[in-house]
């Protein structure tokens, strides 16, 4: 006997009635860049469709981020002051706290996520404090965890370490308790890897290494089982949320994440894979929704339970479409 798979496939009602995974926009987490100035909404060239605003003019978007359902937002600030040791990325003024206050007051049941990181705030571009040409460690959480502390005095929701430094989550989770923030939760970029997927970020952020690269703390792209060691030290550390990036190139790390943690997983669809699909439309060879819709679905379907990307607004559109 043939077995046909066919019959489960005839027909767009069979088809929905068997269909495994769906798309909503509970699953997205939209990534928003905050600049230094007024009445600024510029459009990001890396990142087409993506804006920089300054913090006065995030009323408009905060609004269509709440009307598409979204219901996180994963801030990043750039500030105009850059130093040795991210000193603007800690201050209780600094461009991300003042963010944070606006869209707290703006819409407080929108959860606010913000990323920990020192890269866009040294003079030097790396993620940490820099010694003899080496990225220190312990150093580089102290000021971290100053950073994280100063997000959760601001307002924000979850704290997002993106620094790929060792203990992480132990330095954020001790400051943050010891601060009264048990409520404050952790996401951590756990399985960073050292991707070329992130050069328009690095553009739209003003944040790419001056000398040599990250690859003493970002993970090298070969490697699977050096990401169960980051997750599970992450896990061990109290992490609430486990991230996987890039997402689509890495959907193997996705899925091992998702069997071996009863952790919610995320994935973040970095800049490139976006910028990628935009480049492609852009010259007629590929059909954006389809093409978009296909990546985030698949994301999904390895095991991601919530999406960080810069598609998020689009896609919440183009599932109404489909209704
Ligand atoms: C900061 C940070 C980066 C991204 C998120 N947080 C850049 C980097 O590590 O160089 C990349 C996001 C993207 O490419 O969309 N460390």
């Amino acid at each position: 006997m043939i077995k046909r798979n066919r019959r489960l496939r005839d027909n767009c009602a069979i088809r929905s009635l068997v269909r495994e995974t769906i798309l909503s926009p509970n699953d997205f987490v939209y990534p928003i860049f905050v600049v230094e100035g007024e009445n600024i909404k510029e459009e990001i060239n890396s990142l087409p469709n993506n804006f920089h605003y300054s913090v006065d003019k995030l009323g408009e978007l905060i609004e269509e981020v709440i009307g598409l359902g979204i219901k996180g937002i994963l801030l990043f600030g750039i500030p105009d002051y850059k130093d040795e040791c991210a000193s603007s990325a800690f201050h209780k003024d600094g461009i991300v706290q003042r963010a944070i206050r606006k869209i707290k007051e703006l819409a407080p049941e929108l959860l606010v996520i913000t990323d920990v990181c020192m890269c866009q705030y040294t003079s030097h571009g790396h993620c940490g404090v820099v010694k003899n040409g080496r990225i220190l460690n312990d150093e580089s959480m102290e000021y971290a965890s100053q950073i994280a502390l100063s997000h959760a005095l601001a307002g924000a929701d979850m704290i997002a370490p993106s620094n790929m430094m060792d203990g992480r989550v132990k330095y954020i989770r001790s400051i943050l308790d010891e601060n009264e923030f048990t409520h404050v939760s952790i996401m951590s970029y756990s399985a960073k890897y050292s991707s070329s997927f992130y050069g328009p970020f690095r553009e739209a952020a003003g944040s790419a290494p001056q000398f040599g690269d990250r690859k003493t703390y970002q993970m090298d792209p070969a490697n699977v089982r050096e990401a169960l060691r980051e997750l599970e030290n992450d896990y061990s550390e109290g992490v609430d949320i486990l991230m996987v990036k890039p997402a689509l190139p890495y959907l193997d790390v996705i899925r091992l994440g998702r069997d071996r943690f009863n952790l919610p997983i995320a994935a973040y669809q970095v800049s490139g894979e976006y910028s990628m699909i935009k480049a492609g439309a852009k010259l007629g060879y590929i059909n954006e929704k389809a093409i978009a819709m296909e990546s985030l679905l698949s994301i999904k379907r390895a095991g991601a339970d919530l999406i960080i990307t810069y598609y998020a607004l689009d896609a919440c559109k183009w599932l109404r479409e489909e209704v």
